[in-house]
């Protein structure tokens, strides 16, 4: 027997990941178009990268049991980012100085290789030490870590949670954001007070040095993760991962927040400078953390998040299977406003839209998109078992409820999200069995949610002004 959270992966385990894979299989709540883990919990995505032809997405996985267990990364590729072929396990948290797991990071080619970054978090009874580590990917496929990290320790004044190095190339030079945490006075846990993002920099990607921490113009909470940087039609954007930041303005409701920051990362000065004064989350529904952003194989813009959020329980957490990946995002700019919409490959994989003519439909499918446009108030699923979204053109709010659900998840941090949009023009949800994904505006605003329903095909339109379509998923 082995300890149910700490087990890090050998090859002769093959039998016991097999069976669990068997038994994660008879789910009835997996999804076809999702990333998501055979067995155990998956969260964040690591290492994106367009690599030899074909896309590289690694994760956050602990393949024993749907617990947040000893981290590994995991590792799928895929040529059109419709069908997914699993890989070995990429990194496997073996050596002493990872020893309490290989925790998240991104990668960058540099001269026909795939630099993949990652924390080695190492814990000691006085607290963290804070440790990044690299590994190499070359063109045949095979991983090699290095020996030791490349950066030991963390700079006078901050806590050992340093973590989620995100490394990029800049005029010539490479340079790393790593997420972490101040101490301006209380200390909880191994944490301090404060959020803050560091840079550092690097001629060759092995040696690295401290340049300073950047100022945000945000509130970053007690505890800054998963930062990423990627230029969308030249402008910066910054996602970040913020811990402990409250609720303001109808937004920032779950158990940790993501924000957006479009504008200037300016490394001379030493801060970012936004273009609006807007703060926005990134995505408004209930399960979503941890974006990354890369470039596709044309240079353009993705990004993926982990499809969940802290530690919700879920009554299907004894089929030992947890969370998964967003759909893959373009990125864009309407002038300062980032849209994330599903990346054309993977809408092509979807029927032609379909009219809807009645105000209730049953599609004989749990994988489909349903696009409305003229007004938004809908319920999916049966009476005693549906959410709804509703939009409100007095109030200029939309509003996702999970109220009327039978399966409640994570009721403490309320039933009810909403998003903000002025003019709401069209909406297009994406039903993936348990993972739900909205767009508003093709992207303006958007929800991820996870919904454990029997019938996720039972589609009511509440408002006979709207017109509705779908199209069924068909690979
Ligand atoms: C975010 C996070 C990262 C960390 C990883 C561990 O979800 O907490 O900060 O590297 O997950 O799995």
């Amino acid at each position: 027997m082995f300890n149910p959270k700490e087990k890090y992966y050998h090859a002769e385990d093959q039998d016991i990941l097999a069976t669990l894979a068997n038994q994660v299989s008879k789910s009835q709540y997996l999804p076809k178009y999702h990333i998501y883990p055979k067995s155990g919990l998956m969260n964040d995505p690591n290492g994106l990268a367009y690599f030899q032809g074909s896309y590289h997405v690694f994760f956050q996985w602990y393949p024993y049991d749907a617990v947040h267990g000893l981290k590994h990364w995991g590792h799928t590729t895929s040529q059109d980012l419709i069908h997914w072929s699993d890989q070995e396990m990429a990194l496997i948290p073996n050596q002493e100085f990872e020893k309490n797991g290989c925790y998240s990071g991104n990668a960058i080619e540099h001269d026909g290789q795939l630099f993949l970054f990652y924390t080695a978090n190492y814990k000691t009874p006085a607290g963290k030490i804070a440790k990044q580590a690299m590994a190499i990917m070359s063109s045949d496929g095979s991983i090699k870590k290095l020996a030791a990290p490349i950066i030991d320790g963390a700079p006078e004044g901050l806590s050992g949670e340093l973590r989620d190095p995100f490394v990029f190339e800049r005029d010539d030079q490479f340079y790393m954001l790593l997420g972490g945490s101040k101490f301006t006075g209380e200390n909880r846990e191994g944490f301090g007070d404060e959020g803050v993002l560091l840079l550092y920099q690097s001629d060759d990607l092995y040696n690295w040095h401290y340049v300073a921490l950047i100022d945000l113009p945000i509130d970053t909470g007690y505890m800054l993760e998963c930062p990423s940087l990627i230029k969308v039609d030249g402008q910066d954007v910054l996602m970040l991962s913020p811990m402990g930041i409250s609720e303001s303005a109808g937004q920032f409701k779950n158990r940790f927040a993501t924000v957006q920051l479009v504008g200037h990362l300016d490394i001379d000065n030493l801060k970012f400078i936004p273009s609006t004064d807007d703060v926005l989350e990134i995505d408004s529904g209930f399960d979503y953390y941890a974006p990354q952003a890369f470039y596709g194989e044309h240079q353009q813009p993705i990004s993926f998040a982990w499809f969940g959020c802290g530690e919700p329980m879920y009554t299907i957490d004894q089929e030992k299977w947890k969370h998964g990946l967003t759909m893959p995002q373009t990125l864009t700019l309407n002038d300062t406003h980032l849209y994330r919409f599903p990346v054309p490959e993977l809408l092509k994989a979807f029927d032609t839209l379909t009219p809807i003519q009645s105000l209730e439909l049953q599609i004989e499918s749990k994988y489909y998109r349903l696009h409305l446009e003229g007004g938004c108030h809908i319920a999916i699923g049966d009476e005693h078992d549906s959410w709804t979204l509703k939009y409100d053109v007095k109030t200029s709010l939309v509003t996702l409820s999970r109220a009327g659900l039978a399966n409640q998840i994570d009721p403490e941090y309320g039933i009810e999200r909403q998003a903000k949009i002025e003019q709401l023009n069209t909406v297009d949800i994406f039903v993936d069995n348990s993972f739900i994904e909205i767009y508003l505006n093709e992207g303006e605003r958007t929800f991820c949610f996870r919904s454990f329903q029997d019938n996720v095909g039972k589609l009511r339109l509440l408002d006979h002004q709207i017109k509705a379509s779908y199209g069924q998923y068909t690979n």
